[in-house]
């Protein structure tokens, strides 16, 4: 038996109902990606109100890598509301936020002593990761990436890079950012290739430091491992190490943004640790949570001390529900196998994606580590030209099938796998499936096209 089941047209009769609701209730800015409205979640699957069961290759945004509903996360959850659900830390602390931040500090890479700030999302982790390294280095300026995401603050705007619809009509951003080229080798800013480029792109943070910022004005440079909303571009093995090389030789500190390549993500609890490098600072959120809200900023002891006293904190700021659900989650990456899983997933899914590549010249390069996978869509191999009307069409026609996609990259046109890491090898395939035959539906149309073109 599948593990779809589409009761209905989707959307249902119920989901356009509370659509319509919506478009008169809630702002227009906040788009989705599907119009189905979850009734219940399960490990991969998602069940929509009107009875229609998806498998969910988004997973909340890589919020739930350990699967909806995880048992240990509900458990843990359950048991906390006999007892509080909120006191504010800063009021009247409380055990599980401190062990929180022990277990942290002992897990993120590097054997220097850290220290641990819970906040509640991904952004707000980014802004207190600015503020930390200002208030350490007393420098004012943080360095970025092109087709970086960091959030959707105005601080966080102002480091991500993608125009349209993040940051465009919300100027002014924050002063003091300065962007530099990511190591997005299929579409090399420099025109080079790996490996004769020498990491180019990440020696050339020096020539930055002369032409466009002096290093003594520098605090940080902002990385993610692995681009999320930029297209799970995954730089090669040794750039990180080069770039913080380079960061290093200039009291310049490394933060890495794994709130979306973290927890398991990668087939390792932080992509960091697939890179053997050793952040000064590292921004966690969405799967540390399980489903709960609450994001961290893990760091050297002696920068994560520079703010004086009432500088960092939040009301709702590592609550202590959050705080028992993200140690649950930590206790399911010690026990369970799910590092072992995304890498099997993420094997499993190029097996059958070079495959399709061989069919399709519109998967101009499929990329990821561990279960981070993704499709970069082109309209033809040679001009490399984005398709991102295609990887629409080609989401619309997974979710129409019963498959739950979403798409990435600056171009927008990047399919990428979120999935939860418990997905069976079943759903995995059913899926991958669907995907196939949307990718063959996409394909054939625009052939059809081009053969009426040709022939008229
Ligand atoms: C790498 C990265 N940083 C920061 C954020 C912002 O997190 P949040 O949406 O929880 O504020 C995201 C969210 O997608 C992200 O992927």
């Amino acid at each position: 038996m599948t593990s779809i089941q589409l009761k209905t047209s989707v959307p249902g009769p119920k989901s356009k109902a509370l659509g319509q609701r919506r478009a008169a209730a809630v702002p227009r800015g906040l788009s989705h990606a599907t119009p189905i409205y979850v009734a219940r979640a399960e490990g991969a699957m998602l069940e929509d109100v009107d009875g229609n069961r998806f498998i969910d290759l988004a997973g909340g945004i890589g919020c739930v890598n350990m699967g909806h509903r995880s048992p240990g996360v509900v458990k843990a959850i359950h048991e906390q509301t006999e007892r509080f659900l909120h006191t504010c830390v800063q009021v009247t602390p409380y055990e599980s936020y401190v062990r929180l931040a022990e277990r942290l500090n002992e897990l993120t890479p590097g054997k220097f002593p850290k220290k641990t700030l819970f906040v509640n999302t991904g952004a707000e982790a980014v802004e207190n990761a600015v503020k930390v390294a200002r208030a350490y280095t007393k420098r004012p300026g943080i360095i970025a990436f092109e087709d970086a995401f960091h959030g959707r603050t105005m601080m966080t705007l102002a480091l991500t890079s993608k125009t349209h619809p993040y940051k465009a009509g919300f100027q002014p951003f924050p002063a003091e950012v300065y962007r530099i080229p990511y190591a997005y080798c299929y579409r090399c800013s420099y025109s080079l290739k790996y490996p004769s480029c020498e990491l180019y792109c990440a020696r050339h943070l020096e020539d930055t430091f002369k032409r466009v910022v002096a290093q003594e004005g520098v605090a940080a440079v902002i990385a993610e491992p692995v681009l999320g909303e930029g297209g799970f571009v995954t730089p090669p093995p040794d750039y990180f190490q080069t770039l913080i090389e380079v960061c290093r030789k200039h009291n310049v500190l490394f933060i890495a943004d794994e709130i979306q390549s973290g927890f398991g993500r990668t087939g390792a609890l932080f992509a960091s640790e697939r890179y053997g490098i050793e952040p000064d600072i590292m921004v966690m959120a969405k799967s540390l949570g399980g489903g709960l809200p609450i994001a961290a900023i893990t760091g050297r002891s002696e920068v994560m001390d520079a703010p004086i006293p009432g500088g960092l904190g939040g009301t709702f700021a590592g609550n202590h529900v959050s705080c028992e659900a993200a140690l649950a989650v930590l206790d399911l990456f010690a026990h369970d196998q799910l590092n072992r899983r995304a890498n099997e997933l993420g094997e499993h899914f190029q097996r059958r994606a070079r495959e399709w590549q061989k069919l399709w010249p519109i998967i101009g390069e499929v990329r990821g580590l561990g279960a981070m996978q993704a499709l970069e869509l082109v309209r033809s191999p040679e001009t490399r030209e984005p398709a991102p009307d295609e990887t629409k069409k080609i989401a619309q026609y997974c979710y129409e099938h019963g498959v739950i996609t979403i798409s990435a990259g600056s171009y927008g046109n990047v399919i990428r796998l979120l999935m939860p890491l418990v997905i069976t090898d079943q759903q995995m395939d059913e899926a991958l499936d669907i995907l196939q035959s949307a990718l063959q539906s996409v394909c054939e149309t625009r052939q059809q096209v081009a053969e009426s073109v040709v022939g008229r």
